[in-house]
């Protein structure tokens, strides 16, 4: 969601004329996207700033910010970071060109409200891609987890209409995206006022209809996330189904495996519901990975309420696992509950569950190992010049043997070795 938001940002300002430097050590404007979900990100954005003021003492740059913790800070950002010039909300990207005008003169704060449409003819330069593409379809949280800042940095869910998302993702086909996910804090809960768009389709829901008019245009590959338990409904494992383009990957965040921990969360659903998403996944006629998130040491989580969390995740086999120690987020219900568990059990429960995930991942992986997959060939390896990296259809990053002429080709991989986190193999030809 950050780095769509980033792209969108940057498209704005070539639009308007800035040019994209290369480096914070050159440029005259620095903007830095900031995420608030947990403290630990917020911190690290403002030491990003003094960092910056820091070393170009001499040709300072202007320094704005954007994102959740502008718009959740404000003005108060001028004080707990003097460097900044400008505060960008979430509801204000549009006007950052405008507000970068301003900030020469005095310090500015937009917490405005977004109008929609939103930016979708991203420019080229902006891309943090030439390959994949986000395409927003849904913005915002109306769900208030106890835990979570989102509902209140983003505000409420805005679906954007099906014609618009349909044709962006038209034109980054012509434009040459191999690949496009959809994003939103839950897109499944995807609802637009009107079904202008796609009408034709069918679907359980809203959220699945789109899936099925998305595949529909012809883009090689889709991808979507993030899923909520909640309104997840197992007409999307269908539509995957029926679509070839549809990916093998879902990311259907489960937090708890215990009722009760679920229940303080407010998550709206039980670790049986849970259960029979799983079962539905992993029932579907084609292999579909699944990968979750997971916050260890919510306040009064037990001992044997994480030992569920333990049971259950052994249980799903997740192909990856995002795994959170609870940070407490002010505004939030959880905040003011005061069991809190302590920082050493929380970082105990980690490595515990981080342990276990392991050694479940690392038997999915070996499954792989001798497979052909599809790589969409997206760049050079960091490590290796020679080597091409990619995804398969199911998240998982494979680097290849292969030359550069495979870039932006879907490439059929065999897989030779397991690394620490991803495949290795070498290019047998393209799809
Ligand atoms: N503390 C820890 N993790 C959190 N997440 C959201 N809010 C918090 C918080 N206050 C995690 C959830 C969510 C992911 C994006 O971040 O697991 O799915
Ligand atoms: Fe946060 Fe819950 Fe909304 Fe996800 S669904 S963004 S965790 S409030």
């Amino acid at each position: 969601m950050n780095v769509s938001d980033s792209e969108r940002a940057a498209s704005l300002l070539y639009k308007s004329g800035f040019e994209l430097a290369d480096s914070s050590d050159t440029a005259d404007v620095v903007i830095i996207n900031t995420c608030s979900v947990r403290e630990k990100a917020e911190k690290k954005a403002l030491r990003r700033v003094e960092e910056i003021s820091r070393s170009r003492k001499a040709d300072a740059p202007l320094i704005g910010l954007m994102g959740c913790v502008a718009q959740l800070e404000g003005a108060s950002l001028f004080e707990t970071a003097p460097a900044i010039r400008f505060v960008v909300g979430t509801g204000a990207t549009e006007r950052i060109p405008q507000l970068i005008r301003k900030a020469e003169e005095e310090k500015v704060s937009d917490l405005g409200g977004r109008q929609l449409p939103f930016e979708s003819d991203i420019a080229p330069v902006a891309r943090r891609s030439a390959r994949v593409a986000f395409v927003p379809i849904i913005e915002g949280c109306n769900k208030f987890c106890t835990y979570c800042i989102v509902p209140y940095s983003r505000g409420r869910e805005r679906s954007r209409p099906a014609n618009e998302i349909l044709f962006e993702v038209r034109s980054l086909l012509a434009q040459g995206f191999k690949e496009i996910h959809l994003i939103g804090q839950n897109v499944n809960s995807y609802r637009p006022k009107s079904s202008a768009g796609f009408e034709k389709f069918q679907g359980a829901t809203p959220f699945s209809r789109l899936l099925r008019a998305v595949a529909s245009t012809g883009i090689p590959r889709v991808k979507f996330t993030t899923s909520f338990p909640r309104d997840f409904h197992a007409d999307i494992v269908k539509a995957i189904e029926e679509n070839e383009n549809l990916c093998n990957w879902i990311h259907l965040p489960v937090q708890s495996g215990s009722d009760r921990v679920l229940r303080a969360m407010r998550r709206g659903y039980k670790a049986d519901d849970f259960y029979r998403h799983v079962d539905a996944i992993k029932g579907a006629c084609r292999r579909i990975a699944l990968t979750s998130d997971i916050i260890v040491g919510f306040p009064g989580e037990s001992h044997s309420e994480f030992e569920e969390t333990l049971r259950l995740v052994g249980r799903c086999g997740f192909e990856g696992l995002y795994i959170f120690k609870y940070s407490a987020r002010r505004g939030t219900p959880a905040a003011k509950l005061s069991d809190a568990v302590e920082e050493s059990e929380k970082t105990e429960r980690f490595m515990a569950l981080e342990k276990l995930q392991a050694t479940v991942q690392r038997k999915i992986y070996n499954n792989l190992v001798g497979k052909s997959m599809a790589v969409l060939a997206e760049g050079t390896s960091a490590k290796s010049s020679d080597d091409l990296t990619g995804h398969t259809s199911c998240q998982k990053v494979v680097n290849f043997r292969g030359g550069r002429g495979l870039l932006g080709e879907i490439v059929n991989v065999r897989v030779t070795e397991l690394k620490s986190h991803s495949l290795y193999g070498e290019a047998l030809g393209v799809l």
